[in-house]
């Protein structure tokens, strides 16, 4: 397996990768690769020939007081990973390969609905920045098919909807989320919880069964559901951002004809954001 960490490195690759008529799977990440991220590199591994996973952290999707300079940087230990999954290529660029003319002067890409709600309204410009890093790099790997996980279901609908109108050839498919025994969704992030937090931090999964089991069960006063399991997740020591029911392909409140519908939450366990999110047909 190798990491390449310049554009004209991967270009002469992954030239050599389309001579032989192989397939190009992508997975981009931030690195700090859990099990999460390593099931979508088994995925694309068998939607693909050859596996490139991308590892950037990206300075244009987070906010001013975010944990840009805390996030965790582990390429040695990436490496193992990848190699054990059978990934092809690593591509580790600088933010200089990325945005050569500055993060400032970058042309960015704004999808619009989608991107609104939930994390969109929490987190002003995130989406923009994670759309523009995105498509910054389908154009440098052009891949076949790329792999997100549900585990960000808002930034997957996003994803689609920019390869859609963008015209970009490339294949979106979403992973399921993966746990930790105890329901908590994996996280780079869960590695800044406490003990104590940790413990606490599972609620987010089990408020997000009990309310899907609600709606499964009949229940559609959605606004009511949604209020209680805020306020479930708060007697438990949470601080909600947002717990929100939605149309699964919309994004947008859900409303009783919805036949598939997305319960969404985001909240704070000490200075830590955590999201989740479960789907549910009706
Ligand atoms: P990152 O948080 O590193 O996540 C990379 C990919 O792994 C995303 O598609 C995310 O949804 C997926 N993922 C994370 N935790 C998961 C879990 N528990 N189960 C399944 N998949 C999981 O998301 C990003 O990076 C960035 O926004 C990125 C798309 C790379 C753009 O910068």
């Amino acid at each position: 397996m190798r990491t390449v960490h310049s554009l004209k490195e991967l270009r002469a690759i992954l030239r050599g990768y389309r001579q032989q008529e192989k397939t190009i799977g992508l997975v981009p990440t931030m690195g700090n690769l859990h099990e999460g991220h390593i099931s979508l590199v088994r995925k694309a591994a068998e939607a693909a020939d050859i596996v490139v996973t991308s590892i950037f952290v990206n300075p244009l999707q987070f906010g001013a007081n975010e944990d840009l300079d805390t996030y965790p940087r582990t390429l040695l230990e990436d490496q193992d990973k990848l190699r054990a999954a059978g990934n092809t290529l690593v591509f580790a660029p600088s933010a200089e390969e990325i945005y050569p003319d500055g993060l400032a002067r970058h042309t960015r890409i704004i999808v619009p609905e989608v991107s609104e709600g939930h994390c969109g309204a929490c987190r002003p410009g995130h989406f923009e920045g994670v759309a523009t890093v995105v498509a910054v790099l389908f154009n440098m790997i052009q891949p076949d098919c790329a792999v997100f996980g549900e585990k960000d279901f808002q930034q997957l609908a996003v994803i689609r909807k920019m390869a859609k109108d963008l015209l970009i050839p490339v294949e979106v498919i979403g992973a399921p989320t993966i746990r930790e025994d105890d329901g908590l969704a994996k996280s780079s992030r869960n590695s800044y919880l406490s003990e104590e937090e940790r413990a606490i931090a599972p609620v987010i999964y089990r408020v997000l069964k009990a309310t899907s089991a609600e709606i499964a069960g009949g229940r559609e006063d959605f606004e009511v559901l949604a209020q209680e399991a805020e306020n479930s997740l708060r007697d438990a020591g949470l601080r909600v951002d947002y717990f929100n029911i939605a149309n699964s392909q919309t994004l947008k409140p859900a409303v009783p004809e919805d036949r598939e519908v997305t319960l969404l939450a985001a909240a704070f366990l000490g200075t830590t954001r955590l999201i989740d999110n479960i789907s549910v047909s009706r």
